[in-house]
């Protein structure tokens, strides 16, 4: 984000001597992207960030996938991954379960009912969207309150913990770059600005709020466990480690820079519609390297008195479509056993539309209610576990009635 953000006590000229109270100097870190080229903030801390007094291996959660052939849509409901109360143990780092994956981004869903350890992800930028329930995102930067509809934006390498008081089950999709994850680059001015026609603009972008209280709260702890996934051989080129620190990292007094996590709510993306059907990129909100985050968000639709408004039969030649249903109802895909909380693999290669009936059904319709979130791959997806564990089968045949021959 070329979106200048100052938060906590920062010296009036950068790599200086800043001190506290007592006299004592501040550690000031770098944070910054691509090399000391590209978008970076320093950081003020307590303690020496780079101190550590052990370190062992982390046995991530299964990242192995498989590939989806034979080539088929197939439909995943991933309600059913967390059955019972057995989500009140899990935590939204180490109990996510990878649902499709390739060398560009991994999809995981979790059902979290616990705090998670304290995490940071050395591969690349991760969006979490929140399905449901609430959160804090306790970060190096500051907190984020997160709650239903959040996107939580987290570069690459940012110490943080996933805070909630187990009452109601919080239901998070994480998509995890091995690259940044940026808004549209056509939707930036040069200097990074979002420009008039972005379906969203700064003011809805929530940074960080102050750290005072973490720097306080933690500041007697001691060796503190924190949870890295990182690059290394393992399945998809992971691995983790777990670092002990003599000082918790939450002891930064302030920041200031263009690097940070930051909530987007999806219910702040203004709709872009018109009078006859728009394509899918006017729904998209994010970006990273060779895959696109989009939303369908309840809207107004097309308006042309001959309009149809559900989407025409389109093949993605070049990407892998994986949606996700959130809430509302889904026009295209009724009677195709589609619910909240389905996705949909839709795989380059094959073309796909709305299901028999669905386009009749739509003509008239002045409005969706609507709320899916979209990831388009340019390099196909395989399959994790929690994929293959809740794959129904039988969507491929949704066009035929189940029909297969
Ligand atoms: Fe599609």
């Amino acid at each position: 984000m070329a979106h200048y953000q100052r938060v906590g006590d920062v010296p009036p000229k950068r790599h200086t001597q800043h001190r506290d109270p007592d006299g004592s100097l501040y550690y000031e870190e770098l944070m910054g992207e691509e090399g000391f080229s590209s978008d970076s903030s320093l950081l003020y801390h307590c303690n020496v960030p780079s101190a550590m007094v052990d370190a062992r291996t982390w046995d991530l959660p299964d990242q192995s996938t498989e590939t989806t052939a034979p080539l088929m849509p197939r439909h995943l409901s991933l309600h059913g991954l967390f059955p019972g109360d057995g989500w009140k143990g899990v935590d939204a780092v180490t109990g996510r379960r990878l649902v499709l994956g390739n060398a560009d981004v991994r999809i995981s869903y979790a059902v979290v009912g616990t705090t998670s350890p304290l995490y940071r992800n050395a591969v690349g930028d991760e969006v979490v969207f929140v399905e449901s329930g609430t959160a804090t995102v306790e970060t190096v930067f500051g907190l984020l309150e997160a709650g239903p509809g959040d996107y939580i934006v987290i570069p690459r390498a940012t110490t943080h913990r996933w805070v909630t008081s187990g009452e109601e089950p919080l239901r998070l999709y994480a998509i995890e770059a091995n690259s940044h994850i940026t808004p549209p680059k056509r939707y930036l001015s040069r200097f990074g600005q979002l420009l008039e026609h972005a379906p969203y603009c700064e003011r809805d972008l929530r940074p960080p709020a102050s750290m005072f209280e973490l720097v306080e709260t933690h500041g007697g702890d001691t060796d503190v466990e924190v949870y890295i996934k990182h690059r290394g051989v393992g399945p998809g080129g992971l691995a983790g480690s777990v670092h002990v620190v003599p000082n918790h990292p939450f002891d930064v007094v302030g920041w200031d820079g263009c690097l940070y996590p930051y909530a987007f709510n999806v219910d702040d993306f203004e709709p872009i519609t018109g009078r006859v059907h728009q394509p899918p990129p006017v729904h998209q909100v994010f970006e990273g390297h060779n895959f696109v985050v989009c939303n369908f968000v309840p809207r107004k639709v097309d308006y042309h008195p001959l309009a149809v408004p559900v989407p025409y039969y389109h093949s993605n030649v070049d990407s892998d479509e994986v949606m996700f249903y959130v809430a509302g109802d889904y026009e295209a895909r009724k009677g195709s056993g589609i619910g909240i909380g389905s996705i949909t693999l839709h795989p380059g290669g094959h073309a796909h539309g709305p299901q028999p009936g669905a386009i009749e059904a739509s003509l008239g319709a002045e409005r969706f209610d609507e709320l899916a979130v979209m990831v388009d791959t340019f390099r196909p997806l395989e399959i994790g576990e929690a994929g293959r564990a809740s794959d129904d089968g039988e969507y491929a045949w949704s066009w035929t009635g189940g029909r297969r021959s």
